[in-house]
């Protein structure tokens, strides 16, 4: 089969586009035909092996795993002996352990059915952007039921990406009160995705805006913690879930920020967490369901082939896409 693999770390030059052996499922895996497949910051903190705190997991000098790619959508083609919830033909999406690629294994555990009038390019736009805005609004949620009260005001800071477009229409579909902080050419997009005010951070800074949120959803941490707080309601949620440096070489900023959020949250009445995404088959499938009722419509940026991963990597690597890059098969 076809494949994206790389032996050492560095920039998209480093790709290769292979003919392989199709990996075969373990006990407790599928093997999935790949229909297609989805971009996340991960993947190209993967290639550099960046931030290098990182490497401790991927292999220090290489990589250990020369295959790239998580988020996934496609049809089973077959299953270890343990796997009791899908069989061939099944059409699903999740993470999987390179996903780009012809065919890529997964945990029956991190997969969930793909709806049928769900495209394959919506449902391998899903995982982990999903994922993460679906989890951070239910964990910054007022009262901790991990419900958003109608009217809750929700700022998205990073509101034009592939978390952050999700994260605007799952708050809508809660029934929230959004804003959305991106760029000038983003502006009408993200209104579009339900945003209630849409703030140019160009032009205006957010912080000095003297408004106040119950929540704020951050992927972009561009600003210092106390300027987040002195726009959060005393009672309020900071939910940080990445940044636009990606953490630079050593995590310097990230860490700093992290004790920070540890040493703070133990004195203030407000909620700051950093949080990490779980993989879990029970939020896919309610990611699953929010697009089928058309709560949620991935905004689908860029579409490329597998050949074209380098090209695809380099351009999410800016920090500005508009929503998910998709692969398509
Ligand atoms: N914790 C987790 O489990 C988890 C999971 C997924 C992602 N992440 C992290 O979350 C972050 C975002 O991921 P993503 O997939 O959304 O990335 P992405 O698709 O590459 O989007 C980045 C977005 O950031 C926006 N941006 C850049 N500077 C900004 C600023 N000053 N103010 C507001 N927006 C700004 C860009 O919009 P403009 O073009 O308008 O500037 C762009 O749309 C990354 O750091 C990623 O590693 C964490």
């Amino acid at each position: 089969m076809k494949a994206i693999i790389y032996r050492s770390y560095g920039s998209p030059d480093v790709l290769r586009y292979e003919e392989i052996e199709k990996p075969a499922p373990k006990d407790d895996e599928v093997l999935i035909k790949v229909r297609a497949a989805a971009l996340n910051p991960y993947d190209w903190h993967f290639l550099r092996g960046l931030p290098y705190p990182l490497r401790l997991r991927t292999g220090l000098a290489r990589p250990k795993d020369t295959r790239l790619g998580v988020d996934l959508a496609g049809q089973v083609e077959s299953v270890g002996k343990n796997v009791t919830q899908f069989k061939t033909g099944d059409e699903v999406f999740g993470c999987g352990r390179g996903a780009f690629a012809e065919y890529a294994c997964a945990s029956e555990a991190k997969l969930a059915r793909k709806p049928g009038d769900v495209t394959f390019e919506q449902a391998a736009s899903l995982p982990i952007a999903g994922l993460t805005a679906l989890q951070a609004l239910r964990l910054g949620a007022l009262g901790g039921k991990g419900q958003i009260p109608q009217g809750q005001k929700v700022l998205i800071n990073g509101a034009a990406g592939g978390v952050g477009t999700f994260a605007v229409q799952i708050a809508k579909s809660f029934g929230a009160e959004v804003t959305g902080v991106c760029s000038s050419r983003n502006v009408d997009r993200v209104r579009s995705l339900g945003a209630d005010q849409v703030v140019d951070y160009t032009r205006e800074d957010f912080t000095g805006s003297g408004k106040r949120y119950d929540m704020i959803l951050d992927s972009v941490a561009n600003h210092s913690l106390s300027e987040f707080r002195r726009v959060l309601d005393p009672k309020g949620s900071y939910i940080m879930v990445g940044a636009a440096d990606g953490g630079g070489r050593w995590m310097i900023g990230v860490l700093a920020r992290l004790l920070e959020v540890f040493v703070s949250s133990r004195f203030v009445g407000q909620k700051l967490v950093m949080m990490g995404a779980k993989i879990t088959k029970e939020d896919l499938t309610r990611l699953g369901e929010l697009v089928k009722t058309a709560k949620v419509t991935p905004v689908i940026d860029r579409r490329y082939r597998l050949s074209e991963v380098p090209e695809a990597i380099g351009y999410l690597e800016q920090g500005h896409a508009r929503g998910k890059v998709v692969i398509t098969m």
